[in-house]
This record gives C-alpha cells, sequence and structure tokens, in this order.
C-alpha cells in the first residue's frame, strides 16, 4: 500500500496542481489530507475545489475549525479573505470535516497533535526565526494512547518523520501552500509505503512557480505573505 499526504495547502492551487501532479505520477492508492485547507490570500476556493475531490479521508485544521466557528466574529484578515472567497458548498464541507480521523486501520490522522489541532507535535514554532525540536518525552506523551503504526501531523510547516522507541511513526508532510522552512519556498508532501510489514516515508520537495503564487498574495493585499511564499524566509507569526 502506497499514499501520499498533503497537509497544509492555505489556499494556493499553484502549489497544490504541482503536487498533485507529483503524486499522479508517483502512483498512489488514495491521498490523505490534514487541514488547514483554505486560509490563504491566493485562491481559497480553488483549494477547496480540488480538495472536496481527493480520493482519501480529509480532516480540519485549526484554520478550518475557525473559518466555521468564527464566522460573524472576529477573524484574522487572512481567515475573513478565506471567508468571502468561498462558497457556501465549501463552508459546508469544512463544517463536516472531523478533527481526526483512522484510515484503513492503521494511520491515524490529526492536525496538530490528538488532542488539540493547534498544538506543535515534532517542533516548536518560530521565534526570531529559531526552529526548536522538543524533547523525546513531550513527543511520546502527546502520542499516548493512540494505537497505530502511523501517525500523521500537519500544522507547522515542518516535514518530518519520527520513530518512537516502540516503532511506531509520526509523520508530518510540511506544507503544500505555505512554506516556514527558512530559504525554501518548494512545495512539500510525503508518500508513505508499507514494504516489508515496515512503513517507510519519501519527504518529496516539489518545485512550483512560486513567484506567481506570491503575485496572487500581492495582488489580494497581502504583500507580507507575499514575501513568505516567494522566499521560504518567513515566520509564522503576524502572517494571520
Ligand atoms: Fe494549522
Amino acid at each position: 500500500m502506497r499514499f501520499a499526504v498533503i497537509s497544509d495547502v492555505h489556499g494556493n492551487t499553484m502549489a497544490l496542481d504541482a503536487v498533485l501532479d507529483d503524486i499522479a505520477r508517483q502512483g498512489v492508492d488514495a491521498t490523505l489530507c490534514l487541514g488547514d485547507h483554505v486560509s490563504g490570500p491566493m485562491d481559497p476556493a480553488g483549494a477547496a475545489d480540488r480538495l472536496m475531490g481527493l480520493d482519501g479521508p480529509t480532516i480540519r485544521g485549526n484554520h478550518d475549525r475557525w473559518l466555521v466557528e468564527r464566522i460573524g466574529k472576529e477573524l484574522d484578515p487572512v481567515d475573513r479573505f478565506a471567508v468571502m472567497r468561498m462558497k457556501s458548498a465549501h463552508r459546508a464541507w469544512l463544517a463536516d470535516l472531523p478533527a481526526t480521523a483512522v484510515f484503513n486501520g492503521e494511520i491515524f490522522l490529526c492536525h496538530g497533535t490528538p488532542a488539540s489541532d493547534n498544538n506543535a507535535w515534532l517542533d516548536g514554532w518560530y521565534q526570531d526565526r529559531q526552529m526548536t525540536l522538543p524533547a523525546e518525552e513531550s513527543v511520546v506523551r502527546a502520542a499516548e494512547g493512540v494505537d497505530y503504526p502511523v501517525m500523521l501531523c500537519g500544522h507547522t510547516h515542518i516535514a518530518r518523520s519520527v520513530r518512537l522507541r516502540d516503532g511506531r511513526q509520526i509523520i508530518n508532510p510540511g506544507a503544500v501552500g505555505m512554506q516556514l522552512v527558512h530559504g525554501s519556498p518548494d512545495a512539500r508532501y510525503a508518500i508513505i509505503e508499507r514494504h516489508n510489514g515496515r512503513w517507510r516515508t519519501d519527504l518529496r520537495v516539489v518545485e512550483y512557480d512560486h513567484h506567481a503564487a506570491a503575485a496572487q498574495c500581492v495582488a489580494n493585499g497581502f504583500s507580507g505573505w507575499g514575501e513568505a511564499i516567494a522566499t521560504g524566509w518567513s515566520d509564522a507569526d503576524g502572517l494571520f
């Protein structure tokens, strides 16, 4: 079995199309998607249209939840942009997405950690452009009670593959549409494959026209995002 794992598209359809093309060339049995689908100043509706057609399970991220819960309340400018661009069918789709899912009885999907869509699992958020790596204890604690050989998470936009001492794996595919990886603006996703009873991970880097995506951000009034999408040099604070 061979699956693609995508996360954090953030409304970037140019990056998503490049990733979906790469997935089609790789050949997979299904594509799994880990949330934060539309919150970005590019093409939220186009991203939703594509993701609604995926053949694998899709869960919601923290931004997807906020878009549903906070309509009419305080939303940050990017989330407000996404709400304005989405159609009612897109909102209904987001509202129905689960926070977590189990696929094939052996793959657990969450956005942040099993317990929270807004906590980081395998790395800390950027602070002064420094990325922090967590202690083993905190990674293991968040995995307690999640009895699946493969656990997938997104949210931090940093691609990582971790094997716990008991053999379970945690994989973050990185972000399709919004890079926080210090100087690498390419799209990221993962392919996971079971081989001889073990799961192996291919963390993939996909080049796309990130300058065109950045131009969409600027044209829609979000120059800070344009800088982030064009260069990959960014911190998470201040973008939303
Ligand atoms: Fe997120």
